[in-house]
């Protein structure tokens, strides 16, 4: 799979895709990021890409130029199969999207900044708007990193059985059960009798009881969908 990744703050997204099961998917080939800066496409030699919006008001705008002329030239090697603008008011991010988008070969995300982009571009342009929460971040660097994370380790062959995405939180609208490491005993709290007694289709049925008691007490809106 490939992610272009268009942004005015190209440092931002260096580290969280150098470690851990990200670096990992790229190192085995199995995801290729490429993070672009939008000033390559800026209107003037000062490298301008927002200006200041129509009809008054606080905050900059980034302009329809540079944004068009980045996803022209981008997109003329290999089209996108989506071009996902991360922004508060888009659709909000769920392991559903995530594993939607996993299946998909080419993708383009456009992070916005100031009051965000031209309304044009979103129109023309752009076929999926992501949020990945209600907040608003200072740019859309941070929720670009948070998608990629999320479709990055769905990848066949990034994960390997044990870390498999099939038993995340989420995967069947149920929270993960608890988990225990040694010791058995830590400090007079115990582990469950259930785990230790390696009966598998004993530790599976309690597991999914513990899953279905969580997502009651946490998140019964999971349960309802
Ligand atoms: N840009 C600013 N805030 C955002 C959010 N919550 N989700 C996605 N992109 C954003």
């Amino acid at each position: 799979m490939k992610i272009d990744i268009l942004t005015v703050l190209p440092e931002l997204l260096e580290s969280p895709f150098s470690h851990s099961i990200i670096k990992r998917a790229k190192e085995k080939g199995l995801l290729e990021i490429r993070v672009h800066h939008l000033r390559q496409w800026a209107v003037n030699e000062y490298g301008q890409i927002d200006d200041y919006q129509y009809g008054g008001g606080a905050g900059m705008v980034m302009m329809p130029e540079p944004l068009a002329n980045a996803i022209d030239t981008l997109s003329k090697d290999n089209p996108y199969d989506q071009i996902i603008y991360m922004t508060p008011d888009g659709e909000r991010l769920n392991q559903q999207i995530a594993n939607q988008l996993s299946l998909q070969g080419n993708l383009l995300l456009i992070c916005g900044h100031y009051k965000g982009i031209d309304q044009r571009i979103r129109e023309l342009y752009v076929t999926r708007e992501i949020s990945i929460g209600d907040y608003v971040l200072s740019g859309g660097e941070l929720a670009a990193a948070v998608l990629v994370d999320a479709i990055g380790r769905l990848l066949p062959g990034v994960l390997n059985d044990e870390t498999s995405a099939l038993f995340d939180s989420f995967q069947d609208n149920l929270l993960a059960p608890p988990v225990y490491t040694r010791p058995a005993d830590f400090r007079g709290s115990k582990v469950p009798e259930i785990l230790l007694s390696g009966d598998p289709k004993k530790i599976g049925d309690w597991r999914h009881e513990q899953s279905l008691r969580r997502t009651e007490e946490r998140r019964p809106d999971l349960l309802d969908e």
